[in-house]
């Protein structure tokens, strides 16, 4: 077997058979295959796509390139979530505790932020004490006590995704859905658990800017799931607005807090609401989507799943008292009032820019080494359908620049969307694959 054939095949349509395949992934993860022939195979899978069960097997055959996580020591049904990222994101911080307050048990490795996303660990360490770094066996023992950990990525979960990466992201080769699918389901699948459900963003601030995309990619990522033994659920939500009011990290776990207490923005407890019962449903809790969901409004009002996010707190070393003080986590040396000129209704707000604002004030990475400022961040007073007046303040920028840069200003009103004629909800949900 040669890559050169295997290219040939790729480029004029064809489908590359399993043990094709095999080849590509092990030799190309010992080194034998160059990153040039790589890049032609990838930019081949761009333009020709891929079969559903070829790319089931191509993301089974990155899974198990490296470590696959043996989560059998955690009692009872264990379902991850993912989401394909976005602006303002905070869900596993609320659904982690919600769905483990009903009993479902998560052990859930996160990631750091890049770009204009932020990641579940940066947020999570705004909290003093908090260690993402747990021991295996400590990890499946608060997981089994508490029923929710949440840690960084341990071992060496699917490096044949690592490197491919790295050249997707040089070859002009990232936004192909068969290997977006492949990427993100090849570490879900090495990560061990039952059941994945899977929050596609689609929108402005997301990988998939339209439905017909999103709806692709989230049927994809299911059947690659399902042809690997996992009970699978992919929510197709909208991205076209910042989720929820907050974005920083520290900001992002107040809301949470507040989320969780039952005072959360309507969108984001809607969307933990709706991820949170496909959760329930694969680990086989609460009899229909009816139930489930009032078994996790209840767990948001009566004060369990905040006592839940209390225990996991603990568990993993940082200080409780967040829960009921936020300066702990510290504060921003400056808010700054964003306001507005125009009457009107807003029409939209571009969750990429809010994103971008949000890095440049150091709440991102724009690099994987940059450090971030947990403190620093956006809020949004006003959100699409929002009736506003001139003078009103729309954002609020907490900073710890000596002066703020005109240039963040600018890009946040410019993210602001305003129409003179009423505007109409948005839609949150757009479908649910199963
Ligand atoms: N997230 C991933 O992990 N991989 C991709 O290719 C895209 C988003």
């Amino acid at each position: 077997m040669n890559m050169y054939d295997i290219i040939i095949k790729k480029r004029d349509g064809h489908r590359n058979s399993d043990e094709e395949l095999e080849f590509l992934i092990t030799e190309y993860v010992k080194g034998n295959i160059p990153d040039y022939q790589i890049s032609a195979w990838l930019m081949s899978v761009y333009f020709s796509g891929m079969e559903d069960a070829e790319a089931a097997k191509l993301t089974m055959l990155m899974a198990s390139s490296g470590d696959m996580m043996d989560l059998s020591p955690i009692q009872g049904a264990k379902v991850d979530k993912h989401s394909s990222g976005g602006v303002g994101d905070k869900t596993t911080l609320i659904l982690g505790p919600l769905v483990a307050s009903c009993g479902l048990k998560v052990g859930k490795m996160s990631g750091r932020g890049l770009g204009h996303t932020g990641g579940t660990l940066d947020k999570l360490e705004s909290i003093p004490g908090f260690q993402i770094n747990i021991s295996t066996d400590k990890f499946f023992d608060i997981v089994n006590d508490t029923g929710l950990a949440v840690v960084g990525q341990t071992g060496n979960l699917a490096p044949a995704d690592k490197k491919f990466y790295a050249l997707r992201d040089v070859t002009a080769t990232v936004d192909s859905i068969p290997l977006i699918a492949g990427s993100i389901m090849s570490k879900k699948l090495a990560a061990g658990n039952d059941g994945i459900v899977l929050d596609v963003k689609c929108g402005k601030g997301a990988f998939m800017q339209n439905l017909k995309d999103a709806e692709t990619l989230a049927k994809l990522m299911v059947e690659i799931g399902k042809h690997n033994g996992r009970n699978m659920s992919a929510v197709i939500s909208n991205m076209d607005q910042p989720l929820g009011k907050k974005v920083g990290n520290s900001l992002e776990v107040e809301e949470s807090i507040d989320t969780l207490r039952g005072n959360g923005p309507e969108d984001l407890t809607q969307l933990c609401i709706e991820l949170g019962s496909e959760m329930l449903s694969l680990g086989n809790i609460g009899k229909d989507p009816e139930d489930r969901k009032r078994m996790l409004r209840e767990n948001l009002n009566n004060g369990k799943a905040l006592e839940k996010f209390r225990e996991m707190i603990k568990a993993q070393g940082g200080d409780d008292k967040v829960v009921d003080d936020f300066s702990i986590m510290g504060k921003a040396k400056s808010i700054f009032d964003v306001k507005i000129t125009k009457d009107g209704f807003v029409k939209g707000i571009d969750a990429l820019s809010i994103g971008k604002a949000a890095m440049h004030l150091g709440a991102g990475r724009a690099k994987k080494e940059d450090d971030i400022d947990p403190v620093v961040g956006i809020e949004l007073l006003k959100k699409t359908s929002d009736k506003i007046a001139s003078g009103d303040v729309i954002a609020k920028i907490y900073h710890n620049q000596s002066e703020l840069s005109q240039d963040i200003i600018d890009q946040i009103l410019n993210a602001y969307n305003i129409t003179s004629d009423n505007v109409e909800k948005p839609k949150l949900i757009y479908n649910i694959v199963r």
